[in-house]
Order: C-alpha cells, then structure tokens, then sequence
C-alpha cells in the first residue's frame, strides 16, 4: 500500500541527481495580513495533501500565482519563500500577476472559457481574444519564472490543471533537453464534438502535446483526449500505448485517480477538537434528533445544488410525513463570483432555498439551512460526521473528493453516500447510492432510500468504499504518477 514514508523515499532515492518542480495556479502557502501582522495559511485539497511532502523530503520548487494580500510583504521581490514556514525545507517561488493578467488569464480564458468546455454542465464558454492574450502571456511568466531557477540544471516538473496549459511548450522551447514535464489535469476533458467549438484549439493540444506524459482521472477522459487529438492534428495515435507521437515527440496518456490521505482523515475524525466542533455545530444549527442530509461544495455551477434542492423539495412532496425528521445542512463556499455566471447561480441558489422553506416549513422547523462560510480543516470533517447522508450530485466533474472525503470520515459512523453518476468518483465508489441530478424523481427517491437504508447494509456499503479509498489513496495517486515520470529519460 503506497504510503507518505513510501513516497518520500522513492524521491528520494530517485530524484537527488535532478531538481523536482511542482507548478500550479494556487499556492500551498498563503501569506495574509491580519490585524498589521502577516500570517500564513496552508491551502486545502489533496494536491498540496500529496505534494507538499514530496517537496519537503527532495528540497524541491513549488511555482505559484502569488496571490496572497500578504505573499509580497512575505517573500520580497524576487517572489522566493522557504516553506513550511514552522520547518523551511523547499521554495516556494511565487509568480506576479497584474490586475489584468488575473482577469484575463484566471477568470476569463480559465474559468470563462475552459472550465465550461471541460464541464457538461451546459454553460456557455466565453472565448475572448484578450483574454487568450493574457493566457498566454501568464502561462509565459510561469516558463520564465522556472527558467530562472533552473540556471542549467536538469528538472522533473509537474504542472496541475488547466490553467497551465501552454507551459510545458513554453518550457521546452525556452529550455530544450533540461526538463521532463508530466501534466495533470484535474477537470473532465471533454468529447471531441464539445471541444472543437474552442478557438483555440489547436494551440491548447499542441501546448498539451509538448508534455511527456498528460494524466487525467479516469480512462474515459483519456480516450476523450485520443479522440480530440485524433481528429484535430496530425499526430499518430498509439491506442496500444495509450501515446500520441507529434513531430518526433511522445506523450503518454494515462489515468490516475486522484485521492484523499486516508490515514490522516481517520486520525482526525476522532480527536476530541473535530468530536468538539460536532458537538457545537448540533447545537449551533438545531440538529439533535433530526437526520441530517449534507452537502458540502465550493459554489460552482458544475455542482448540481439547485438540483439538489428541487430534489428535496420533490423528497418532501412525495413523503410529507418526513416534515421535521431532517434537516438539509448545505454548505457553500463562494466561488469566482466575479464571474457572472456564479452570481447568477448564488442568486438561484438563495431564491431556491426561500421557495422550498416557505413551501414546506412548520411552526418550528425549516427544511434548508444553507450555510456560506470557508471552513477550515477539519471543519468540514465535524460536518461529514454529522451528515446521515452526504449528496454530491455534480453535473460533471473531474473526480471529487468530497465524496471521497466523506466515506472516510463515516467509516463505522451513521453516513450514506448519494453520488451523482457522472463525477469521476462514481467509477470508484460503486456502493453509493448513485443518481443522476437531472431526474428529479429519480433523485428523490434515492434520497429516501439512503435514509431508510437498513443499518446493516449502510455499513457494508461504507466499509467498502472506505476501503477503495485506502487502497488507492493520495500518495498512490501521486506514486503511480511520478513512477512513470521516472521512467521517461532526458533527450540528449
Ligand atoms: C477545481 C480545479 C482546481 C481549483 C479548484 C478551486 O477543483 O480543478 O484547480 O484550484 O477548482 O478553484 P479556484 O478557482 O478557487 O482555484
């Protein structure tokens, strides 16, 4: 079972003789201000879970958009801090966006235009040329920001998601032979049909294609990603390999499903501080007695909450006897809201949660809390073990590992997953409860029968997708993709 030990030794074993280069939009370390003071702050999800030990054990490079009100103050000009800051033991080299590169670069051609491609979620990209403009010129920063540090040494770099993808083309013309890049990416790709629309197709496959090896979660997406290819450049498709040869160069296409430390979520879930902040949550929201539904999301359109709502709403029309038997605790962070699209649906979202409570309210009990706070780790751990249910119903999503998260955190507690058939984790979790968000009634009643479920079946099921997640864990995600690398050699 690969383990954090188990990874820290392979980098270390394998990589001493090269410098290991991890490059993202967001940071692992966020420097603010606070009250005149700066403070820092270690950015969530399981990227940074997986990959700060990594740079920590091989004194590695992380490249981030330094975007932290205090990230100035905090590293000087040069963009260059030592972190974790309570053991520095790896660079953290934060990249400089202007007010118009951020939103051409991050919420234009990222969240306005890639982002929607990627999701079938059916919100229309938006393809501006000024924003592709500052893509390009941002993704440019990023090369010029590794070529700096490089100085003639030979690196393996790893770049996340789609906010990067003209770096590894831009790293390869700025520094031939010098580095191995590998890529993954964390959100669906789409069929060929959906991503020709994009104006830019051809430079995004090509600044993909410059990568030695391109992951996504799962296969499908892989095959998506053979196809697009197949039928937009000329380029051999190797389906035995699962590579694409262009002009000479390979890319290797393969899944690797991301993951959850495992080991870490079950520790936590039982110290006294998250036994605590359960305790507090009950009382602070009403719950005790009642069965709590949970949800549990950054407040994105690909997420499926209006569906989620209306399928509650539905829930209580078709079983009115369920009235003050539960609560649905939805928690949402807002997200890019200076995104039109995402007011729009936090707009949805409040008018929705109104309709329902006026529809079904009693004298002393509403249906919908909706909570929008950023919970802290482990916060959201307190949530999941309060949640009888957890619902992750997205439309479309690369992965998700809130759903992931929370078989963990129930594991021999109360919970049942309802998991929407089209997130990546479906392929995985076979033992949720599956739906598909768009069928209403389909969606209500699968809600029903994940709180009437028979204990002992619940347990089963929750055992058994815990399990899942400890075998294909976080640092196995991060192992099999690295390993690979690894066996990719720098041309001479
Ligand atoms: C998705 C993306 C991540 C991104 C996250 C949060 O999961 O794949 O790359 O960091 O959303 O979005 P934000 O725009 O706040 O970074």
């Amino acid at each position: 079972m690969w383990t954090k030990q188990a990874l820290q030794e392979l980098i270390k074993e394998k990589l001493s003789d090269y410098v290991f280069i991890v490059v993202s939009n967001r940071e692992p370390y966020i420097h603010v201000q606070q009250r005149g003071k700066i403070a820092v702050n270690r950015g969530s999800g399981g990227v940074i879970t997986a990959l700060d030990p990594i740079l920590q054990s091989c004194n590695g490079l992380w490249v981030a958009w330094g975007n932290g009100d205090g990230d100035k103050r905090a590293s000087g000009p040069s963009g260059k801090v030592a972190v974790p800051p309570d053991n520095p033991s790896y660079t953290l080299k934060r990249v400089w966006l202007t007010k118009q590169e951020e939103i051409g670069y991050y919420y234009g051609f990222s969240n306005e235009a890639i982002w929607p491609l990627c999701h079938t979620a059916f919100t229309r990209p938006v393809f501006r040329k000024e924003d592709w403009e500052s893509y390009l010129k941002v993704n440019e920063k990023f090369a010029d920001a590794i070529a700096e540090e490089l100085q003639g040494r030979k690196a393996f770099v790893w770049i996340q998601d789609y906010h990067l993808c003209m770096l590894p083309k831009f790293l390869k013309e700025k520094l031939p032979n010098q580095t191995i890049t590998a890529h993954f990416w964390h959100i669906p790709w789409p069929s060929y049909e959906t991503f020709r629309i994009c104006p830019q197709k051809r430079e995004i496959l090509e600044g993909l294609l410059a990568n030695d090896l391109l992951g996504f979660h799962i296969r499908y997406h892989c095959n998506n990603f053979l196809d697009t290819v197949d039928r937009e450049l000329e380029s051999k498709i190797d389906r035995e390999r699962q590579s694409i040869i262009r002009g000479g160069h390979e890319t290797l296409i393969r899944p690797f499903p991301i993951s959850v430390d495992y080991t870490d979520i079950r520790q936590m879930v039982q110290k006294p501080v998250v036994e605590d902040m359960a305790r507090q949550l009950t009382e602070e929201f009403g719950l005790s007695g009642k069965k709590v539904l949970l949800g549990l999301d950054r407040l994105d359109y690909t997420k499926g909450i209006p569906e989620r709502l209306l399928a509650v709403d539905r829930l209580l029309e078709l079983r009115p006897e369920l009235a003050e038997k539960f609560v649905f605790l939805q928690m949402g962070e807002i997200s890019r809201l200076h995104i039109p699209r995402y007011k729009q649906l936090n707009d949805e979202i409040n008018m929705l949660v109104e309709q329902i409570n006026w529809k079904h309210s009693t004298d002393t009990w509403k249906p919908i809390i909706l909570i929008r706070r950023h919970l802290n780790y482990p916060e959201p751990l307190a949530f999941f073990k309060l949640g009888d249910v957890c619902i992750v119903s997205p439309l479309h999503d690369g992965m998700n590992l809130v759903a992931k998260e929370y078989v963990v955190s129930s594991e021999g507690g109360n919970g049942m997953l309802v998991l929407s058939q089209f997130a990546g984790a479906s392929r995985e979790l076979t033992e949720a409860v599956t739906i598909n968000p768009y069928d209403r009634e389909q969606f209500a009643e699968a809600l029903y029968s994940a709180l009437t479920m028979p204990e002992e079946e619940r347990r089963k099921r929750m055992s058994r997708m815990s399990k899942t997640v400890e075998e294909n864990n976080i640092y196995r995600w991060a192992g099999k993709m690295i390993s690979e690398l690894l066996k990719i050699e720098f041309a001479e």
